[in-house]
């Protein structure tokens, strides 16, 4: 047993052969209000995309909802908001298991277990709960300073091996491979077996995997913002994705040529980064087509491209939302084979920590 880390030491290096187990994907996002273009192009979009190549586990993260506070009135219809918006994006049931995390109540448990392996040191290194907690650290619930944990939690429940997320995800995804390989080096295999958890690897790719506000180009578009202007929301009707898209920060100067003289313009490449990811394409090859242009033809054409891609997600997502009982039997079989894969990984969780196996609980 490893008990003599300092808070500041990092997870002990790896001695065990690698994980062997199999691929696995795994996302979720919060049940906190509503979705913008960042979560659809940094998360949605790339969990439709990677569903084929391996098992995909993506929940709705109402446990991580709940480390601030949220109207127990709404909780349930912003779970099936989110849930509507995975399948609308064009997740199949069929394929991936969709499900609330509440319901699997293994995410819970192991959270517990992984805030006794996890260092208060690393946790007071998370840069998203001194985001958060802001001014006010002392009053925010103990919640938001483990959620770290709890995310770790979610996702070696199902031994992912692969985790689609956007760039400001990355710290959490680093202390996710720490907690595991604390646990594998304290609790894992006997000697010469593979380790126990698997390290999993962040999926941070594609030209969105940090959409900016369009109202400034050095803030992350984010739901937190108080101004509606600086996001698009998956719910906005065309009109309102077409005058935000007007209204967006620029500067005078026309689209250049090259990437490397869009660095310094942080507006102008957060638009180029949105047209690449909505149309499939590099941000060279936009540029390619827009070098000299300037913003009265590449907001017009942006606008239009938005309009046409999140138009057919919007009217599926409103049409599912009128239909929660239909979503109920997505979340509802979702939780029954999650809990398939999950449970037999917390049994044996359980058995390495040395709980007490007497008999069935
Ligand atoms: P949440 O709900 O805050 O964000 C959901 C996803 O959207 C991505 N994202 C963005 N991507 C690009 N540009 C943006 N402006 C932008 N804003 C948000 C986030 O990176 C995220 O991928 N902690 C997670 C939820 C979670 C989770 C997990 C994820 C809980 N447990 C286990 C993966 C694995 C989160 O931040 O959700």
């Amino acid at each position: 047993m490893t008990d003599t880390l300092t808070p500041a030491d990092p997870a002990p290096a790896d001695k065990a052969p690698a994980y062997q187990g199999p691929k696995r994907i795994l996302s979720g996002i919060q049940a906190s209000g509503s979705l913008h273009l960042g979560n659809y192009l940094g998360a949605l979009k790339r969990f439709v995309e990677m569903q084929d190549d391996a098992p995909t586990f993506v929940f709705v993260a109402d446990l991580h909802a709940i480390t601030v506070p949220q109207d127990p009135a709404l909780l349930g219809a912003q779970t099936r908001e989110i849930a509507a918006a995975y399948l609308a994006s064009g997740l199949d049931p069929g394929r991936s298991t969709i499900f609330p995390q509440s319901a699997v109540r293994e995410h819970a448990e192991l959270a517990w277990i992984f805030n006794c392996v996890a260092r208060l040191g690393w946790l007071d290194r998370m840069t998203q709960f001194k985001e958060k907690s802001g001014k006010h650290k002392e009053r925010s619930s103990v919640g938001l300073y483990t959620y770290p944990v709890l995310q770790a939690a979610d996702i070696l429940l199902y031994r992912a091996t692969h985790v689609p997320v956007g760039e400001d995800q990355k710290q959490h995804l680093e202390l996710t491979r720490d907690i595991a390989q604390k646990f594998n080096n304290d609790f894992g295999a006997p000697q010469g077996q593979p380790n126990f958890f698997p390290l999993p690897e962040p999926v941070i790719q594609g030209p969105a995997t940090r959409v900016m506000s369009l109202r400034d180009g050095a803030a992350k578009m984010s739901k937190s913002d108080p101004s509606d202007q600086s996001r698009i929301n998956l719910l906005d009707d065309a009109d309102t994705i077409a005058a935000k898209v007007r209204k967006a920060r620029t500067d005078p100067e026309p689209l250049p040529e090259t990437l490397e003289e869009l660095k310094t313009r942080a507006e102008a490449d957060n638009l180029v980064g949105i047209y690449a990811a909505l149309a499939d394409e590099a941000k060279a090859a936009v540029l390619a087509r827009f070098a000299g242009q300037g913003f009265g033809v590449f907001k017009p054409a942006l606008a239009e491209l938005a309009v046409e891609k999140l138009g057919p997600v919007t009217a599926e997502m409103r049409r599912l939302m009128a239909d929660p009982a239909e979503i109920d039997r997505v979340l509802a079989a979702g939780a029954e084979r999650a809990r398939e894969v999950a449970a037999p990984i917390l049994a044996e969780t359980r058995a390495k920590v040395g709980f007490w196996q007497g008999g069935t609980v």
